[in-house]
């Protein structure tokens, strides 16, 4: 008789971010070509495994999707089957379960961010066989120093902020540029990193309104009569409160952010005489066609995940650590945020060349071989 091809699920958790396709792409192909396993689309992420709300994939299905941003599969942030919020936060994973065993999966690739692996980890413990492959362009998942989405946001952010430059020239304003990114601060820091931003405001260091006013100042008298300041969703200025938009989202396991930029402007309206305007860049870092950098990572890691559901190797997600690729267990990273840390190479090369970063005497602990995000 022969054997039971397996049967692998695959959806995409949380928000979208550019190189989910492509991920979708290599996880799909790699099992039909190298495994010759059946590949089950589920979608709107765990909405998917309630609902029951599945599509087989095929080869053909996911050719032409690489430069796509987006997911063809539909994608949720408010299907925590723990906390499922259209049924008042009610635990709903024993449907989930009883999805997955009726659908006969072997084992389910769950693409997502933190809050995604978090799940994972949960279900596993119900007795699920689950691969994480870490994306979102928050560059916040523990234990890997890449997720994809990320290259692409930050390549968007710094040219939203290069076009605001000639507008700050010629208005001799202080302009704004509010960065997503959640709770860590990496959009912002490497996008107001490569554009040449002269404040970079992140979660990581809570800054000083004075301090930040003081520098739109200092570059007035020395003649440069414009700022420009990137600061990230999360930010918050010394002993004050991060700005949220409205209710917690389950799956990303926490409030939605945003509004620090226009807190920030009327903090700085009261202690300048220039005009200072916002921009938000919001959810066009979520879109686009992914870089050359995130379709590759998300197609190696595709891959991997392919291989690590093939051979029965559940319970991990892929990873990237020092430029080497890895697997780490889902306990380790559920549940947990990578945030930028001090001795990030990129804050003491910004610091070097003047980049203010909202505190007057920026401490910066030495750590030489520290990775590098770039
Ligand atoms: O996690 C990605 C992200 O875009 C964050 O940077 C942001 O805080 C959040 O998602 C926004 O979520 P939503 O799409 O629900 O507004």
């Amino acid at each position: 008789m022969p054997s039971k091809s397996l049967r692998v699920g695959v959806l995409t958790g949380g928000g979208d971010c550019p190189g989910i396709n492509a991920a979708l792409r290599a996880v799909t192909k790699s099992l039909t070509l190298q495994h010759e396993a059946k590949v089950v689309g589920i979608r709107d992420g765990f909405q998917g495994l309630i609902d029951r709300d599945v599509e087989p994939l095929h080869y053909r299905d996911v050719s032409g999707i690489l430069t796509q941003g987006g997911t063809i599969l539909g994608a949720s942030n408010k299907a925590d089957p723990f906390n499922y919020q259209p049924r008042g936060d009610a635990d709903v994973s024993a449907q989930v379960v009883k999805t997955y065993r009726n659908l006969d999966l072997d084992v389910l690739v769950a693409i997502g961010g933190d809050g995604t692996m978090s799940i994972a980890h949960r279900l596993i413990d119900l007795g699920l066989d689950i691969v994480g492959v870490p994306k979102t362009i928050d560059n916040d998942v523990v234990g890997t120093d890449r997720t994809f989405g990320f290259d692409t946001a930050v390549r968007t952010a710094t040219a939203a902020i290069d076009q605001i430059h000639t507008t700050a020239q010629s208005h001799h304003r202080v302009m704004i540029v509010e960065t997503m990114g959640h709770y860590s601060g990496w959009i912002a820091l490497c996008a107001g990193v490569a554009s040449g931003a002269d404040v970079v405001l992140i979660p990581e260091i809570e800054y000083n309104t004075d301090e930040v006013a003081q520098v739109c100042l200092d570059r007035q008298r020395g003649g440069q009569r414009f700022t420009i300041i990137a600061i990230a969703e999360g930010a918050k200025q010394e002993g004050g409160h991060r700005v949220r938009q409205g209710r917690t989202s389950a799956d990303s396991n926490s409030a939605r952010l945003g509004g620090i930029g226009h807190v920030l402007a009327d903090q700085l309206r009261e202690r300048l005489d220039s005009g200072v305007r916002t921009t938000t860049l919001g959810h066009m870092q979520r879109g686009g066609t992914p870089t050359p950098y995130d379709r590759n990572l998300a197609t190696a890691f595709g891959t991997r995940a392919a291989s690590l559901a093939a051979n029965g190797s559940s319970g991990h997600m892929v990873a990237l650590q020092d430029g080497a690729f890895t697997t780490v267990p889902l306990g380790q990273v559920a549940d947990r945020t990578r945030t930028v840390p001090l001795d990030d190479p990129l804050i003491a090369s910004g610091h070097s060349v003047g980049t203010s970063f909202g505190v007057k005497n920026l401490e910066i602990p030495n750590r030489a071989e520290a990775p590098s995000p770039l």
